[in-house]
């Protein structure tokens, strides 16, 4: 049987990554073969592509020239690592994906829901997560997070607080416009608060896995 593709969304400091460990590790433990990854990135190529538009100044690249650097490391992510995978029966988390996309070049960019959704379809067609975990949180917990962290400032976090407060707004504009696909769950909580909310989205969504997933220490 064909594996299931869950991306985890959101601003920046959401906490994202240790959930997406969190994750992968219950699923591990209940028997099902998981494969984490990250966008930008997840092969080889696509990290070559992170490196080029995660760095430098903020002006670096236009709004279009980002989004189609995004896709051209997606369409590698996709081709060589996620969709093998999936039809190998492995279920895939991946930190990120084309939501992102919409939400920082789409919205905070300004290039607009019809750009991106028109370089979705020309790139990989109908190609789409089953499950999205969208992560929400007020973006000034969310920079103190990223300052206690002493992570090195990308050029994404050095934005203004007014664009992650537009990014915000439209994450949850793309969860308003796939209630099917996208659940929210509420970042401001401690770290097994967060992940007990994912726990019952998966087990909503597969109800199979009720009573197989069990919460994890990070
Ligand atoms: P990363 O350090 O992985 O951030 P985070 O820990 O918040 O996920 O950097 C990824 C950055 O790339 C993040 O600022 C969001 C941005 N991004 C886009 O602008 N468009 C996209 O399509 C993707 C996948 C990421």
């Amino acid at each position: 049987m064909r594996g299931q593709f869950i991306t985890f969304e959101g601003g920046e400091g959401a906490g994202k990554t240790t959930q997406a460990e969190l994750l992968a590790k219950s699923l591990n433990n209940a028997g099902i073969e998981t494969l984490l990854t990250r966008e930008p990135g997840g092969t080889f190529g696509a990290e070559a592509i992170r490196d080029l538009v995660l760095s430098g100044t903020s002006d670096r690249w236009s709004g279009l020239t980002e989004l189609l650097l995004m896709y051209a490391a997606r369409l590698d992510h996709v081709e060589k690592l996620i969709r093998p995978a999936l039809e190998r029966g492995v279920w895939v988390i991946s930190d990120r994906f084309a939501d992102s996309s919409m939400a920082y070049q789409g919205y905070a960019r300004r290039l607009g829901k019809e750009q991106v959704e028109d370089v979705h379809k020309a790139v990989l067609k109908d190609f789409a997560p089953d499950l999205t975990i969208l992560f929400d949180l007020d973006p000034i917990m969310a920079m103190k997070r990223v300052e206690t962290r002493g992570d090195e400032i990308s050029r994404f976090d050095a934005e203004s607080m007014d664009f992650h407060n537009t990014l915000r707004k439209a994450f949850a504009n793309i969860a308003a416009d796939n209630p099917e696909r996208i659940v929210t769950v509420d970042a401001d909580k401690p770290i097994e608060a967060v992940n007990t909310q994912i726990l019952a989205a998966i087990i909503q969504k597969y109800p199979d896995l009720s009573g197989r997933l069990a919460v994890n220490d990070s």
